[in-house]
């Protein structure tokens, strides 16, 4: 019986309350929400981002055509250019089955260019059969000096297998770089692929998170390699991706693969006000999670990041009279992008570092922004155990609001339903910044609906949640359960997708308390556990696993002291196990880690799994 008191007042829910998360994860940004169709279009891929790149990655050529890093480049950011030496070509295959076209649509051509000889460029468009798909483009290199050529070409019939090819018939040396092909028809003409966007749109997000997760807080945070001026492999830093597309640099990305940066925080904070979300920026703290143990003990490094953070606010919201106010203006937009909030770090594993930084950016970011809202992090992904020690810390700092992260199992979010009814009100406010149930497929989608109506009880406490991962190509998957799937042409939401799009349009004003009495209908359900301390770690020990029903009786136990997992199995594929002094201990952790109870008798959702993980 759900008793509901209609007189009385309950907590506010803000316009903010359900956002999205978007991480460069699962090739999210280029080849996805970027609509650029060349692949690798900057010959910079290398294999520092990813063993398999060369510089001709996404290209095949034809006559001497070779990849060359020397005094003749584009600029000292964009380093690696193309030589053709006539006559010859190169073919670019674009993403997944190739460049998507459609017909009659039109598609933005440009390149930068010098040459040594008169003889024109000629650019192409065709299945990769061959059938032309366009009529070819002849752009004339008038000089030896670089400058950038453009032109429109127009579909002739619809493909998903297009090719891109540039070549040159007559001899001579011709240098290029940023070969590029956009469709015209962007999302609001903002350059981001316009189905992909939409459907981002259509869920009426309150926030945009970007861009990461462990993207951002991972990498070296060291300065440009003097020699070279080159910042390959380093963390996510916002001043690598404004500016003009051929002055960055592309980085290694944290995912493995190489990152463009043509999507980057100019783009995030456009694309946040086009679909009328508060932007959310994550910034690096200077301490390495997501499997590594490093802190800077570099001090003015570390203020360099806070000068950073500093300059990023001032670039959103700066005047154009400002240095970065200014760049914003020049990049399109003298308007203030209105930014409110900046987290600092992301599931750091190291408490006391993350925290000391922590206060450092927050101190300097109030000092100068006192209304920008600072928020902290309660560490790992701890499948919502909720480690003490960082929320312990944010308790007693006055923090504003802390980021937890959780992905589990469907089970643990029925049971978790009351999570926040207990959280202190007067402490730091909560932004559930990841979660995800995994493992049963649809049952992911009504666990997560059931959890958020927790969320939206507890909305005095809870004042943003996102779930995590948005995007995933379905041909380079790192990552699932994910919302939104697709290809070069098409793409779908999963079931969460439609349960969160139920939940984000038709977000209340207010909750009108209820209570509910009587029994609870649950669904009979293997019991799975997730245990662990987070995905990252390089070994984990478990000990004193039990199931147990809500009036305590033991079902299922195990100290694993006779050396033996009795009643425990995990998922196979995921690291070893072993049985080992009393633990049962995982090592390769290489991904989330599920442990099964094997028990067949225990087969209900209302049991409890008490775990002790140690390292
Ligand atoms: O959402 C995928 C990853 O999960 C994020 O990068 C990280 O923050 C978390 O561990």
């Amino acid at each position: 019986t759900i008793t509901v008191d209609s007189g009385a007042a309950g907590a506010a829910i803000g316009d903010e309350m359900y956002g999205v998360f978007f991480e460069d994860i699962n090739y999210a940004a280029d080849g996805g929400l970027y609509a650029e169709l060349v692949r690798n279009r900057s010959f910079e891929f290398n294999a520092t981002d990813n063993r398999s790149y060369t510089g001709l990655t996404g290209w095949t050529a034809t006559g001497a055509a070779a990849t060359v890093d020397d005094d003749a480049r584009l600029n000292e950011r964009n380093r690696t250019y193309l030589r053709l030496t006539g006559p010859g070509g190169v073919t670019n295959a674009g993403y997944n089955s190739g460049i998507a076209v459609s017909r009659g649509a039109a598609y933005d051509f440009s390149v930068w260019a010098r040459s040594d000889s008169a003889s024109a460029l000629t650019i192409s468009l065709a299945t990769a059969d061959g059938t032309a798909l366009a009529t070819p483009l002849k752009i004339n290199v008038k000089s030896n000096t670089w400058s950038r050529y453009a032109g429109t070409l127009r579909a002739t019939s619809t493909s998903d297998t297009g090719r891109l090819s540039v070549s040159v018939t007559g001899s001579g040396t011709h240098r290029l770089d940023m070969v590029s092909l956009i469709p015209r028809d962007t999302y609001k003409g903002h350059g981001l692929r316009k189905d992909l966007a939409e459907k981002v749109a259509a869920l009426r997000p309150g926030f945009v998170r970007f861009p990461g997760g462990c993207l951002v807080n991972t990498g070296s945070h060291y300065a440009y390699d003097q020699a070279s001026n080159f910042p390959r492999a380093r963390s996510y830093q916002w001043k690598d991706t404004v500016g003009p597309v051929e002055t960055r640099a592309t980085n290694a990305n944290f995912w493995g693969y190489n990152q463009s940066y043509g999507l980057g925080y100019y783009e995030y904070f456009q694309f946040s006000e086009d679909i009328g979300a508060a932007p959310l920026p994550v910034v690096p703290a200077l301490v390495t999670g997501c499997g590594q143990n490093r802190a800077t003990d570099d001090p003015a490094l570390l203020q360099r990041h806070i000068q950073d953070t500093l300059d990023l606010i001032e670039f959103a919201n700066g005047p154009v009279t400002t240095t970065w106010g200014k760049l914003r203006a020049q990049m399109g937009h003298p308007k203030p992008f209105g930014l409110t909030m900046v987290a600092v770090g992301n599931e750091e594993n190291l408490p006391d570092e993350y925290f000391a930084n922590f206060l450092k950016f927050r101190d300097a970011i109030k000092a100068k922004y006192p209304a920008i809202t600072v928020i902290s992090n309660s560490g790992p992904d701890d499948m919502g155990v909720t480690f003490d020690n960082l929320w312990a810390k944010n308790r007693a700092a006055g923090t504003e609001m802390v980021d937890e992260h959780y992905y589990n199992s469907p089970n643990w979010f029925l049971q978790n339903n009351e999570r926040y009814d207990s959280y202190d009100r007067s402490g730091p406010k909560v932004f559930l910044g990841e979660y995800a149930s995994q493992d049963a497929k649809f049952f992911n989608s009504l666990a997560e609906a059931a959890y958020m109506t927790g969320l939206e009880r507890n909305a005095d406490v809870v004042k943003m949640a996102s779930y995590a991962p948005l995007f995933a190509n379905i041909d380079n998957v790192q990552w699932r359960p994910d919302l939104i799937w697709f290809d070069n042409d098409e793409s779908w939401g999963s079931t969460s997708y439609q349960m969160q799009k139920l939940f984000m349009t038709n977000v209340g004003d207010r909750v009108v308390p209820t209570k509910v009495s009587g029994g609870r209908v649950v669904q009979p359900q293997p019991i799975t556990g997730r245990v662990g301390l987070s995905t990252w770690r390089t070994a984990a020990r478990y000990d004193d696993l039990k199931v147990t029903t809500p009036d305590g009786a033991v079902l299922l136990s195990d100290d694993f002291n006779d050396g033996n997992a009795d009643g425990w199995s995990p998922l196979t594929g995921r690291g070893t196990w072993a049985v080992t002094d009393g633990a049962y201990t995982q090592t390769d952790v290489a991904a989330e880690d599920t442990m099964v109870a094997a028990a067949t008798n225990i087969t209900a959702t209302d049991y409890d799994i008490t775990v002790k993980a140690t390292k």
